[in-house]
């Protein structure tokens, strides 16, 4: 069993905000893990401390066996760290591709290199009849993939995927749960994906992990997980009704 992330005791506070207490985590290569909670419990602070964005006060993360911890985000990503954000931001002027192209070209490489790779991640994105419009002009299940396929063109080994179905109305949804399934077998990925939709959740996790209030209030088995009279209480009680 490899481990491709190892998180050992990492907290950050926020001027007395408890954002991530003691969090231990280890991620097996290949795998899936789903990570849930309620709103405000610490799950984008996670990713943002694991990937660089942000220093832990206290603890180590280990990405592929090395000590990642207080890394830049560009350091971590040449890593193999890859992550999608909750706001997508892409330049809205250039078109899809040339935003995908963009994005390849930050692993360094020649113009061609990156323009290959780009058109691989948009075959594999399903991108191929808007890759050529302009990004501002996309709506919202659009912007979604290409957000996917920028991260993709980086050649992440380990992908971190904050809400990618947020926004999206139901029938949009399971295209892109089946595009993620899809792209760990393809692409070879391991994904760690913070998700609200609980069918998403259910169908693509290998394991759960759940947050509350910056610790880890339960993991292991989704089914498992859902059961758990602690995880219905912090989490499952409000947010199954409308899942
Ligand atoms: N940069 C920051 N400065 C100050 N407080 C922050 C910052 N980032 C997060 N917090 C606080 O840390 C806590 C955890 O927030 P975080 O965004 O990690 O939650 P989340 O689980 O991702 O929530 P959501 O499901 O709403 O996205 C919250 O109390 C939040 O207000
Ligand atoms: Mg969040």
């Amino acid at each position: 069993m490899n481990n491709v992330l190892e998180v050992r005791d990492v907290s950050k506070s926020f001027r007395g905000v408890h954002a991530l207490s003691d969090v231990e985590l280890d991620v097996e290569e290949g795998s899936i893990l789903g990570v849930i909670g309620p709103n405000g419990a610490g799950k984008t602070t996670f990713f943002n401390v694991i990937a660089g964005a942000l220093k832990p006060d206290t603890g180590r993360v280990h990405l592929f066996g090395k000590d990642i911890t207080g890394h830049s985000p560009h350091r971590v990503a040449h890593a193999g760290m890859g992550r999608t954000f909750q706001l997508m931001r892409p330049f809205g002027s250039m078109t899809a591709r040339e935003n995908v192209i963009t994005a390849a070209l930050t692993r360094g490489g020649n113009h061609r290199a990156a323009a290959r790779r780009a058109d691989e991640v948009i075959e594999a994105t399903g991108m191929g009849t808007w890759a050529d419009a302009v990004s501002d002009s996309l709506h919202t299940a659009a912007l979604k993939r290409l957000e996917l396929a920028r991260v993709l063109a980086t050649s992440p080994r380990l992908l971190l995927l904050d809400e990618v179905l947020a926004g999206l109305v139901p029938s949009e949804r399971a295209p892109v749960v089946e595009l993620l399934a899809e792209l760990r077998e393809k692409e070879g990925l391991t994904l760690v994906f913070v998700e609200h939709i609980m069918q998403a959740v259910m169908r693509l996790s290998d394991s759960v992990v759940v947050f509350d209030r910056g610790r880890i209030i339960a993991s292991g088995a989704p089914a498992d997980v859902v059961a758990d009279p602690v995880v219905i209480e912090a989490y499952l009680g409000q947010e199954l009704p409308g899942a």
